[in-house]
């Protein structure tokens, strides 16, 4: 038996739901531990594009169970028309192939609309937000005014809960941010609806692991977002509102940290990022340009074009001590194919001095210049690679090098975006 974390070693879309497809085959469950529809996790199948935003990515798989730990912020109508998409399309024929933990917390139509209005009014300082409402859920739940799904099913609970929070939404709703107040009654209807819908996936999240684990089933625990978007240790205020960070893993589900083995960061073989906030190695030129248009760096979740950079080591340095790395999954290879050479930042400069570690200080990272060093490119096509010597050696040295300075080993790379486009180098679960 062991036990296997993905998480986001950067900002976000490092291509988490594909690493996350491929090593469900391996495990029993995988189950998602923060975040919200936020996310936007990518599946390839064949000429199949999936994109889930909730359900965690094992769920193609049949015979897999996917779980929705407490640590989840959960949007009932996301969350229902995502089931509704992939049964369609043939997937989840067995419900029972689902669970959700009766404490995550509900995502309320004044949690979109704070969410939106907040950042309409911050101008150009605003966060970046996806305005799916996850900041002022969180907030909700940390200020202990939260509807968690246990309520949404009672509906006595539900519609006391509501007309404790609502006055207060719609004050800071109208006369704060200038925006329509809601009805309590037209929320009660929409979200009775949803409440009969979800009751069937209702359970209890931290058990069914914790069954699972005393049972030896391997379990699969799928990180949303990216280590540098943490709450506590990502670039704040830019940043989302959950534990992104391996350590998330306990508190969101309710296991302890003696079940974690092993944790892999994805990473893209080089940066993106969406939102505001510092990204030392930027590229706001043509060679940004390409990048964004050979990896097709547009959100998964709102279509934004992603800003994009060269390979960061200093940053993937700072997921690799945050959350104990213990291999990464290196993504994208195939995109720098067009690059005559390829750059990768080693450390930072900082009005003249040498910074090796990603500084926790947001004032001086937000003056932080890249130090790079220059790599030759292989320029031929790389998406039919099946294993390491299939690659051109000047790709390998590129490996060999980001690994180096990263300072933590692959585990598998990624050259395409279907499944068979990836080499496995060793088992992610191996203890
Ligand atoms: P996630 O949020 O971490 O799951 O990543 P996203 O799904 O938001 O973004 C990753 C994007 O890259 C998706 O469109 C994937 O289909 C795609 N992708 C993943 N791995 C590769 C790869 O190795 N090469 C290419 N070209 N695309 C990839
Ligand atoms: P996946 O799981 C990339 C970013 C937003 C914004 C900041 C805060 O697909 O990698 P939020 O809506 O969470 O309050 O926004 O976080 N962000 C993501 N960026 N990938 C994601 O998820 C993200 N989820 C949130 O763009 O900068
Ligand atoms: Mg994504």
């Amino acid at each position: 038996m062991s036990n296997l974390v993905i998480i986001g070693a950067q900002w976000g879309d490092e291509g988490k739901g594909k690493v996350v497809d491929i090593y469900t085959e391996y495990s029993e469950d995988v189950v998602r531990f923060q975040g919200g529809n936020n996310a936007g996790h990518t599946l390839v199948v064949g000429d199949e594009k999936i994109v889930l935003h909730l359900i965690p990515s094992g769920i193609l798989h049949e015979g897999k169970r996917c779980i929705i730990g407490n640590g989840v912020v959960l949007d009932p109508k996301v969350f229902l028309e995502e089931i509704d998409g992939l049964k369609k399309r043939g997937y989840l024929k067995d419900d029972s192939q689902l669970l959700v933990d009766g404490n995550v917390h509900i995502i309320m139509p004044y949690h979109k609309v704070i969410d939106i209005a907040r950042e309409k009014k911050s101008g150009d300082k605003k966060i970046g937000t996806t305005g799916r409402g996850i900041g002022p859920v969180y907030e909700d739940k940390i200020g202990r005014r939260g509807i968690r799904l246990y309520d949404l099913v009672r509906p006595e609970v539900f519609a006391r809960k509501l007309k404790e929070v609502l006055p207060e939404k719609n004050f800071i709703i109208e006369k704060y941010l200038g925006e329509k107040p809601l009805l309590e009654q037209e929320i009660i209807d929409e979200y009775s609806g949803y409440a009969a819908r979800l009751e069937k996936y209702l359970g209890c999240g931290s058990t069914a692991v914790s069954d699972s684990l005393d049972a030896g089933r391997n379990v699969l625990f799928e990180g949303a977002q990216g280590s540098l978007l943490d709450i506590d240790h990502g670039t704040y205020p830019f940043v989302t509102s959950s534990s992104t960070v391996a350590g998330g893993v306990c508190t969101g589900v309710g296991i302890g940290p003696r079940h974690i083995n092993n944790v892999v960061g994805i990473t893209k073989a080089y940066v993106t990022r969406v939102g505001s906030g510092p990204f030392p190695t930027e590229l706001d030129d043509e060679v940004g340009e390409k990048i964004r248009k050979e990896g097709a760096e547009f959100g998964a979740t709102t279509g934004r074009p992603r800003r994009c950079g060269w390979f960061d080591a200093v940053a993937v340095r700072e997921a690799v001590r945050l959350s104990g790395l213990t291999g990464l999954a290196i993504t994208k290879l195939d995109v720098l194919s067009v690059f005559e050479t390829i750059k990768i930042c080693t450390a930072y400069s900082h009005r003249g001095k040498l910074i090796e570690h990603f500084p926790r200080d947001f004032e001086i990272l937000k003056e932080c210049t890249p130090i790079y060093e220059e790599i030759e490119g292989w320029q031929t096509d790389i998406t039919g690679a099946k294993s390491m010597a299939d690659l051109p050696e000047v790709a390998r040295a590129y490996l060999k090098r980001l690994t180096e300075v990263a300072g933590c080993p692959a585990v598998l790379i990624s050259v395409g975006p279907r499944r068979d486009q990836t080499i496995q180098i060793s088992d992610p679960f191996a203890r």
